[in-house]
């Protein structure tokens, strides 16, 4: 079972939770060590002080019997047993019987069971804990042995003179050890709460409140609020955060703005084009009529002149360009026409080929250098091909005508749209067509202006070419864009989705 599932969904709070915890444990174990490391101290200083009294003593009485002075005994055990923390003073004899007494009335009655169980076992001499008194003591049974000096006065079958028998109380120990741990536990605590406060308010200002501010800022920017910014000053990884967070909202929103500027200039040029085409349309109409009137009056004027008569090669060369201005017309109803492509997968490269090999038809495509920098990676896309071959051939001738005289006429297509290419970062999942040419070029201030309808520099020209190019490629959701050096030579590169939308 996951024990973070009841914990609340805050950040603030289960990292508040998890210093928390982190700071019991590690103040608990360090406060229980030092606890055991001075009850341990305090319980071996009253070990050390039962024996070292326990020594004083027996080398007291010893002196005292050697000297004679047995009856000052009582009074020495006496002012020693007054001394504080003293519990038991006493001597036993070996029936257990108590001979001496820092409680006179004590004197003639048996001394306490484990007491003499202590001296009958092998471990006498070391100090024992007892309870005899009704609270714990450090108690030490020390036999005070028949060396030769006694012999004097004690018959030489006695091994044992006496046991010596004291009690240190350890209630003085253990009340200090009480109040050790109870400071131990208070300052555990104390610092345990401190701490834990202290760290939450930092985590407050430095950690949750800066996220909480980015959380609320993000939230807006999903909502579309692109002016909003993140206020985080701090140079550490959330100030970084921050940054990078406010600049990436300052590109969306640049972003958004050019991307409204395209789509309001798409719509006007939109429009102008609608009208523009309602117009052409119109005009053409009213033209092609009366043309058709005039080229059926001229059809019959010419079987009016002999064969031979100049009159009769004027009316011809009047038919031909009656029938140049026809075809005129029909280039701008087509224009005007609004044309849905007929989509269908095609593949971009076999297009372009068919093109070129109509190109090579023409004279001036006869003496065009052509290199194809084809990507054989080229995937099918949905398009209109015939349209699509409306748009290579209006490039191709556009570049022949550039230069009639032999042009070096590269085409070249990529899957992927090069990194070269300035605008590769906004046209990813585009294929890419360029066409350029070492003609003469375009200068600077005309080159706006080649794909307004009926621009032309060329005497022939209907100027259709290249706006209906761009026609084109806005019903395939592609874009054209023209590119001149100064040193002459114009290039041409359309890009066309890879996925109709
Ligand atoms: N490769 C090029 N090199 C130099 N100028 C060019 C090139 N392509 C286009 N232009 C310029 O752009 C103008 C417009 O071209 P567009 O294809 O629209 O019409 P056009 O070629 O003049 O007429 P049409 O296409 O009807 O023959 C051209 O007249 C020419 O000035
Ligand atoms: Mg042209």
């Amino acid at each position: 079972m996951n024990i973070l599932r009841f914990v609340p969904r805050s950040l603030f709070f289960r990292l508040s939770l998890a210093v928390s915890l982190v700071m019991v444990v590690v103040f608990g174990a360090s406060s229980y060590i030092t606890f055991r490391i001075q009850s341990e101290q305090s319980l071996s200083a009253t070990k050390t002080q039962a024996i070292l009294l326990t020594r004083a003593l027996k080398n007291t009485i010893r002196i005292g019997m050697e000297s004679g002075h047995t009856e000052s005994l009582a009074s020495i055990f006496q002012t020693v047993g007054a001394l504080p923390g003293v519990e038991k003073l006493r001597v036993f004899n070996e029936e257990g019987k108590i001979r001496y007494s820092m409680k006179p009335s004590e004197v003639g009655h048996l001394t306490d069971e484990l007491d003499y169980t202590v001296y009958r076992s092998p471990e006498r001499s070391t100090p024992f804990q007892s309870e005899t008194t009704g609270h714990r003591s450090f108690c030490m049974v020390e036999p005070i042995e028949n060396e030769a000096k006694c012999q004097r006065c004690h018959p030489r079958e006695n091994e044992v003179l006496g046991v010596l028998d004291v009690c240190l109380s350890m209630g003085d120990t253990e009340k200090s050890i009480e109040y050790n741990r109870f400071l131990l536990l208070s300052f555990t605590w104390l610092a345990v709460i401190l701490t834990s406060a202290l760290i939450s308010v930092i985590l407050k200002r430095f950690v949750t409140a800066p996220v909480e501010r980015l959380a609320r800022t993000m939230e807006s920017v999903e909502a579309g609020k692109l002016d909003v910014r993140v206020d985080i000053r701090s140079g550490d990884e959330l100030g970084r955060l921050g940054g990078s967070f406010n600049e990436m909202v300052r590109k969306l929103s640049d972003t958004r703005a050019e991307l409204e500027k395209f789509h309001h200039r798409q719509l006007a040029r939109a429009d102008r084009m609608a009208s523009l085409g309602e117009m052409a349309a119109g005009i053409a109409h009213e033209i092609k009529n009366p043309l058709a009137g005039i080229y059926g009056a001229a059809q019959v004027l010419v079987n009016e002149f002999p064969e031979g008569d100049p009159k009769r090669e004027i009316v011809g060369e009047m038919m031909t360009l009656i029938k140049r201005l026809d075809g005129t017309i029909r280039d701008l109803l087509n224009f005007a026409r609004y044309t849905e492509p007929q989509f269908s997968r095609a593949n971009v490269n076999e297009v372009i080929d068919k093109v070129l090999f109509l190109v090579q038809q023409i004279p001036e495509g006869k003496r065009a250098r052509i290199v194809r920098d084809f990507d054989p990676a080229m995937p099918e896309i949905e398009m209109d091909s015939e349209q699509m071959k409306q748009v290579f051939l209006n490039l191709a001738l556009n570049a022949v005508q550039a230069k009639p005289d032999g042009v070096a006429l590269t085409v070249r297509t990529r899957g992927e749209v090069p990194a070269d290419i300035p605008e590769a970062k906004h046209r990813s999942g585009y294929v890419m067509a360029s066409v350029s040419d070492d003609g003469p070029g375009i200068p600077a201030d005309r080159i706006g202006k080649v794909f307004q309808p009926f621009f032309t520099t060329k005497e022939s020209g209907t100027g259709l070419g290249l706006s209906m190019t761009r026609k084109i490629l806005d019903l395939h959701d592609g874009w054209i864009t023209a590119e001149s050096g100064s040193g002459g030579g114009a290039t041409f590169t359309v890009f066309l989705p890879k996925v109709r939308a």
